[in-house]
């Protein structure tokens, strides 16, 4: 490819069928829906549509592989020596997978080349690594008894993903799942369904067997909510809207009581004290807000600047704003690529017209690029105040919003003043603000003069209804886990 741009028509399309019990089938409805390129609003394919007969088709597949299979009879060393080779496959196969996450979702290439890629593999071997390392404990009780521990897997788990990372989405649902021993019927995002289909097909290349692993496009209402409220499921993992969590809980309350972990929205606040480095925090900041097209559930999309450097900091990141290439995700230069939907697209827009209506002084940006495509520019609003909507609700977009404040005690107050927790920053040179931050900010994840900054072994999750439980290292492995005590007599 040398130097010449890559195109759309260069993409390799794997699967589009559902993966249950190891096959390619065709929904049971034979109902099929469309994927678009949402730089160019064009379809990309067709792809089978999951419905409540198919899920119910690929919960019996994963409780058989779990039950009766290979899978439940496998060492753990061998499941995770076949966690290490589907890394390994995904790996071999980058170029095709970033390529045809940058085709459905619109995020740049060299993103998803740079970042989406390694932190897929990486979270996969982090995991793989876990799976013979799942101990139980031994417990000193009283009376002539030996007591212990088991940690077996929960069962058959549910899983449901979005859109904005697909590939990482299912390797931070898959890792854990299937290192702990459990079997997955996992339910893709509707607008992204079609890496997390290749990264099937490689997995059953790697030789998972039959029916540990389905996947099952569809859409929330129907296919989503089949799974969330199955009564052979034994586990609900969501990530998505804060609206659809709480009815994640409902339908596992309704239903069978599954253990449920859900990875909600956020609106987290990014914190910078006039002792910081100023440009790392410019920097810190930009990247914070606009990486991904700005949907990211830990955008920092509060941020409060101290007022003495407000004026410089503004200017500073306005400029920065003005100059990112927005456009063709497969060219090169490109910062920026399209929203990932109509829908996304229009709501981040309405966002942008409220703010502009509720007298937030727009500095940048604020229109749509081009007139296909669903392109938006990169827009700063400053002097936001703390009830305006675009202050308290996630607008998943590059919308920045500029908040002023003088003191330690009065921005920690309005940073926790919300209904979310997922995510903080602060940026500053006084270590022991840094830390007193850090303590009394209500947030799963407080990074200290940096941002964005994830590994597969720290754990993720939120406060408040950011969520519930954590994913990722230990805690995340650990969701996926049913402690057993055993007592014997001696
Ligand atoms: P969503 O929460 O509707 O979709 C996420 C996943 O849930 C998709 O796979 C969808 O099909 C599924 N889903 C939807 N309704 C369901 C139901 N009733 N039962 C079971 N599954 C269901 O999010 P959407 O509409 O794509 O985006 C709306 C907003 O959600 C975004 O603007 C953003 O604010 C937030 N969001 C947050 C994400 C995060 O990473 N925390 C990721 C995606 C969206
Ligand atoms: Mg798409």
């Amino acid at each position: 490819m040398a130097s010449a741009t890559m195109t759309p028509k260069d993409v390799k399309l794997g699967p589009t069928k559902l993966l249950i019990n190891g096959e390619w089938q065709d929904a049971a409805s034979g109902k099929t829906f469309e994927t678009i390129n949402p730089a160019t609003e064009e379809v990309i394919a067709r792809v089978a549509e999951a419905d409540a007969v198919d899920i119910d088709r690929a919960v019996a597949a994963a409780r058989r592989a779990f039950e009766e299979g290979p899978w439940s009879k496998m060492t753990a060393s061998e499941r995770g020596r076949l966690m290490y080779k589907l890394a390994d496959l995904i790996d071999e196969n980058r170029k095709e997978l970033a390529a045809l996450e940058t085709l459905d979702n619109g995020k740049p290439l060299g993103e998803s080349l740079k970042a989406d890629l390694p932190l897929t593999t990486a979270c996969y071997r982090y995991f793989a690594g876990w799976a013979d390392k799942i101990h139980g404990k031994t417990i000193p009780v009283n009376g002539p008894y030996f007591c212990y521990t088991r940690h077996e897997p929960v069962g058959v788990a549910g899983q449901i993903i979005p859109w904005n990372f697909p590939l990482l989405m299912q390797a931070w649902k898959l890792g854990p799942a299937l290192a702990a021993g459990c079997t997955v019927v996992l339910k893709v995002a509707e607008q992204t369904p079609l890496t997390a289909l290749k990264v099937g097909e490689l997995a059953m290349q790697a030789g998972f067997p039959p029916g540990v692993i389905n996947i099952c496009p569809g859409f929330g209402p129907t296919a989503g909510q089949a799974l969330a409220r199955h009564m052979d499921v034994d586990k609900v993992a969501f990530t998505g809207s804060t609206e659809v969590g709480h009815l994640i809980m409902k339908y596992a309350a309704e239903s069978n009581l599954k253990r449920c972990t859900l990875e909600l929205g956020g609106k987290s606040p990014n914190i910078v004290f006039a002792d910081t480095d100023i440009d790392a925090a410019v920097e810190g900041a930009y990247f914070g807000l606009f990486f991904n097209q700005g949907q990211c559930c830990v955008a920092g999309s509060r941020l409060f600047v101290e007022e003495r450097i407000h004026e410089e900091f503004v200017q500073k990141i306005a400029e920065k704003a003005r100059t990112r290439k927005v456009g063709d995700p497969f060219a090169r230069e490109t910062g920026q690529g399209p929203q990932v939907s109509s829908v996304q697209f229009d709501k981040v827009m309405g966002y942008i017209e409220a703010g502009k209506k509720q007298g937030a002084k727009l500095v940048v940006g604020g229109t749509r690029v081009g007139d296909r495509g669903y392109f938006i520019a990169p827009t700063v609003f400053d002097n936001v105040k703390d009830d305006m909507t675009i202050a308290k609700e996630e607008i998943f977009g590059p919308v920045m919003s500029i908040i002023k404040f003088k003191d330690v005690d009065e921005v920690v107050r309005r940073a926790n003043n919300t209904i979310f927790g997922l995510a903080a920053a602060v940026w500053t040179k006084d270590i022991t603000k840094a830390h007193a931050i850090a303590n009394r900010v209500r947030a799963g994840t407080v990074w200290v003069n940096c941002y964005d900054v994830f590994d597969a072994a720290a754990p993720f999750g939120g406060f408040k209804q950011s969520g519930l439980g954590r994913e990722l290292g230990e805690y995340g492995l650990s969701a996926y886990t049913e402690i057993k005590t055993v007592t014997v007599k001696i």
